[in-house]
Parts: structure tokens; C-alpha cells; sequence
């Protein structure tokens, strides 16, 4: 029978798009906690080394996550520089307003290269270094827009909608060694953030945003649950998607 991981010290982690905001918050929790973090980015070199050192860990990763032959390169040399993989948590993203009327092929190839065929070939790499020490965590993130329809950004939520059927599907094909799991975060703003998302905090039952400490916590419990627990979709988002 699995057991859950009561602890994740000395776990390999990695955690794309670790090198700020979000996927920062989720690495420095997951160092607390004791795992061994891996950090994955893409242009932001200087705020991954920094991610990184805080996390005291030396295992850094670039990739371009539009790119199949770079996520099998980088998921290589975890397999050569970690020795095992435990968790991975799919962070990075893209995000986009659009009018629909408005998009084109390269705005709708922009947004799912990274949102979900990313998502899909991370998640297949990772499967394949877990099956071999026959266990292993993924947490995709989602969204709220996976969840609820934004007009303005119907190619993104798009994608997101198909992250969460992927997390369902890709539970029941990975089962027993594996669990996959979703985190679908309301607003979790940031300096940029525009009048739609101070809208939308507007009218979150929880009277605020939230922070990427309380996603981190969502990510954390899904790393640590039994094999019980999958193909499960948490929304961390202050009761939004209630509405
Ligand atoms: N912030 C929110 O309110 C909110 C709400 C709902 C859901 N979410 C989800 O939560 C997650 C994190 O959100 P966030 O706002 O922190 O994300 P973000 O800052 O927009 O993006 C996270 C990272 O994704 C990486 N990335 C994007 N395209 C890439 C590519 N082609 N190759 C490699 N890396 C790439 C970037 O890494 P580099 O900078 O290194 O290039 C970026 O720093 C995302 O999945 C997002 O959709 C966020």
C-alpha cells in the first residue's frame, strides 16, 4: 500500500517557472518543508540563481517549455544530477488578453505551447523517471479560468480547462505509483495587476487576493497525500469560483 510522504525531506521537487512570483513562493515552502528543490526557468536567470541559493539547492534548470526536445532534455538531466524524482509541480504559464474575435493562430500557439502542451510532455517525462523508483507526485496549476468562462481571455482559460482534464486523465493513467492533482488559484496579485483583476478581488467572498504562501500550502498537501488522493482539483481562490 502507498504511503503518504509524512515528510519531504531530501525529496527531489522540481518546480517549473520556479524563478518568481508563484512558482518562487512554491519552491521556498517546498525548502522549508525539506525537499530537495529543483528549479526550473526560462529567461529569468538572475531571479532562478537567487530562487535557488535561497533554497540552498544547486539544482537549476533552463528550458524553453514551447519546446518538446528542451522538456526531454532538462527532464535528462534531472534523471543524471538528482538521481530520482519525487514531485513535480507544472508552474509556468502564460497569460493574455485577447478579444476573441481578435485572436490569431500565433496567440492561440503562444498560450497552449506552454500552458498545456508544456504541462502534458513535463508531466509524461516526469512519469517516466518517477515509475522508476515507483512513486511520484504531480501538481499541475491551473486556474479559476479553467474553472469559469472570461470572455477576454477565452484562449487561456482554454487551456487551463484542458490542464484539469489532463490532471483527471493523466491520474487514472498513471495510478497506482503516481498521483496527479490540481491547484486552480483565484487572483494572486502582483504589482501589475489590472482594474479586471481589482475587479475580481473585488467580489472574492474572502475580501482579497491571495498570496502564493496559500498556494504553496495547496501544493504541499497534494505532495504529501497518499496515492487516495487523485485526479483531485483544489481551487484556492478565497470562494471566487462559488459565484
Ligand atoms: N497570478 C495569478 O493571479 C494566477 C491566477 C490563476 C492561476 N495562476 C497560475 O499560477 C501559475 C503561476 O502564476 P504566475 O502569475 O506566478 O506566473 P507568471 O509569472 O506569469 O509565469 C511563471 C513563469 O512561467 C515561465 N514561463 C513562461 N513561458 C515559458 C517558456 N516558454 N519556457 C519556460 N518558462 C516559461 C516564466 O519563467 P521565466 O521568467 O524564467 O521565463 C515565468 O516566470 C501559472 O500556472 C498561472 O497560470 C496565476
Amino acid at each position: 500500500m502507498d504511503k503518504p510522504a509524512t515528510s519531504l525531506r531530501g525529496k527531489v521537487v522540481l518546480v517549473t517557472g520556479a524563478a518568481k512570483r508563484i512558482g518562487r513562493g512554491i519552491a521556498l515552502r517546498l525548502s522549508e518543508e525539506g525537499a530537495r528543490v529543483a528549479i526550473h526557468y526560462g529567461s529569468s536567470e538572475a531571479e532562478a540563481r537567487r530562487t535557488a541559493a535561497e533554497c540552498g539547492t544547486d539544482l537549476l534548470f533552463r528550458a524553453n517549455l514551447e519546446r518538446v526536445d528542451e522538456i526531454e532534455r532538462m527532464f535528462a538531466e534531472v534523471g543524471e544530477r538528482a538521481g530520482s524524482l519525487y514531485g513535480l509541480v507544472n508552474n509556468a504559464a502564460r497569460f493574455t488578453l485577447r478579444d476573441p474575435l481578435e485572436v490569431t493562430e500565433a496567440d492561440w500557439d503562444f498560450i497552449h505551447n506552454v500552458n498545456l502542451k508544456a504541462v502534458f510532455f513535463c508531466a509524461q517525462q516526469a512519469a517516466r523517471l518517477m515509475k522508476q523508483s515507483g512513486h511520484g507526485r504531480i501538481v499541475n496549476i491551473s486556474s479559476l479560468g479553467g474553472l469559469r468562462p472570461w470572455a477576454m481571455h477565452a484562449h487561456y482559460c482554454a487551456s487551463k480547462a484542458g490542464v484539469i482534464m489532463l490532471t483527471r486523465a493523466l491520474a487514472k493513467a498513471f495510478a497506482p505509483e503516481i498521483t496527479v492533482n490540481s491547484v486552480a488559484p483565484g487572483v494572486i496579485p502582483f504589482l501589475d495587476i489590472d482594474e479586471a483583476g481589482l475587479a475580481m478581488i473585488r467580489s472574492t467572498p474572502a475580501a482579497r487576493g491571495g498570496t502564493p504562501e496559500e498556494v504553496a500550502d495547496a501544493v504541499v498537501y497534494f505532495l504529501k497525500a497518499s496515492n487516495f488522493v487523485t485526479g483531485q482539483i483544489l481551487a484556492v481562490d478565497g470562494g471566487l469560483s462559488l459565484k
